[in-house]
């Protein structure tokens, strides 16, 4: 073999590289193996296959390679998503002619790499400036907005008594309601201003068994109503964390409540401990048995105001994601066929 030839060996076998070679009937004349296996491809089967049969399937705008390729259009660092039965990848792909000696066109090759953590990394900074963003904005009007409410919230509170001294059982029942709606939208000025940057942040050795049995029964009284059972699976000798308990609480809260908004029709909520003693994490995961999330839906889910509900605010996750981020920890997703699983995973020393 000269060394061209072990070159292109050496390129059809590079674990990192997706590679396919076709011929000038647009057949496929050789696929490296990376490129089988993201492509979920079996070598045997399409080897001299023509790509249209190959992919067959796959919609005109989602494929890979054009059959104008064979014409000399060459392509650079085209950004592609692809899903096969079980995963998703970006990739990156570059694809030109071959010629021969004299110049003649005599096939194409196409070259792509897995981008796919790269691209979320991508995301991850976009969705933190974005985050930083929105805070900013957040600091600057929250306090604009409490500090009439404060004021509004005290001569209710004097109305009300004043009602309720002369019998106004309508208006006082009123005043209450207008008392409750203020409540909430103090609640979401403290959500806004928690994704600025949360205050009085007591990072503590903290045990998370602790700080969940301490939830138990305020996420069952939620799963009641919605006719979901709540399992509890703890884990003994858990290492301890720091971390803020309140924080902390809020989390487990938000992405409990949304399995919980998950199963309207009832289902079981499962909430369970383990040690990853090679990353070093406490993870807790956080399973429901409902309608599961969507392809579509999965990227946006952490994005701050992101919602598919008549009356979400967005904010839950990513205000969860931010505290996560912050304890140096992580969250994630999965959401495969039936139910969701959400991991929160802090790390230990
Ligand atoms: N367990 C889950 N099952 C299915 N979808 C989910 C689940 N958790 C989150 N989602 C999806 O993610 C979206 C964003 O969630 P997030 O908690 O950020 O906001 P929200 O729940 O819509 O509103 P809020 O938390 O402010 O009430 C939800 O609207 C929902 O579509
Ligand atoms: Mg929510």
């Amino acid at each position: 073999m000269n060394l061209l030839q072990r070159f292109s060996d050496a390129f059809l076998k590079d674990i990192n590289l997706g590679v396919l070679l076709i011929n000038l009937d647009y057949q496929l004349a050789d696929i490296s193996d990376r490129a089988c296996q993201m492509l979920a491809l079996e070598r045997e089967h399409i080897l001299n296959k023509s790509l249209d049969d190959i992919f067959a399937t796959v919609p005109s705008q989602h494929q890979l390679v054009q059959r104008s390729l064979l014409n000399g259009a060459i392509v650079r660092n085209h950004a592609v998503s692809w899903t096969n039965n079980q995963e998703r990848f970006d990739l990156l792909l570059d694809s030109s002619v071959l010629k021969d000696s004299q110049g003649n066109i005599v096939g194409a090759y196409v070259i792509f790499k897995d981008v796919t953590n790269m691209r979320s990394l991508e995301q991850m900074v976009q969705r933190s400036d974005r985050l930083a963003m929105i805070g900013q904005i957040a600091a600057g009007t929250a306090h604009e907005i409490r500090n009439p409410l404060t004021s509004i919230k005290g001569f209710l509170q004097v109305f009300r008594r004043a009602f309720g001294e002369r019998d106004m059982c309508k208006e006082q029942n009123f005043t209450d309601v207008m008392l409750e709606e203020i409540d909430r939208i103090n609640a979401l000025v403290n959500e806004f201003l928690l994704l600025s940057k949360p205050r009085h942040v007591a990072y503590e050795p903290i045990l998370v068994s602790e700080v969940l049995r301490g939830m138990v029964p305020i996420i069952h009284n939620e799963a009641i109503l919605y006719n979901v059972q709540l399992h509890y699976e703890a884990s003994c000798h858990v290492p301890e964390v720091i971390a803020d308990n309140e924080l902390l609480k809020q989390v487990f809260l938000n992405v409990c409540k949304n399995g919980i908004e998950a199963m309207p029709d009832g289902g079981v909520l499962t909430i369970s401990e383990r040690v990853d003693t090679i990353e070093r994490n406490v993870c807790v995961d956080i399973h429901d048995t409902g309608s599961g999330i969507p392809m579509f839906v999965i990227d946006k889910i952490f994005d701050p105001f992101f919602t598919t509900k008549d009356t979400g605010t967005g904010l839950g996750l990513s205000v969860c994601q931010r505290i996560i981020h912050d304890m140096g920890g992580t969250i994630r997703v999965g959401s495969k066929g039936f139910g969701t699983t959400f991991t929160i995973s802090i790390p230990y020393t």
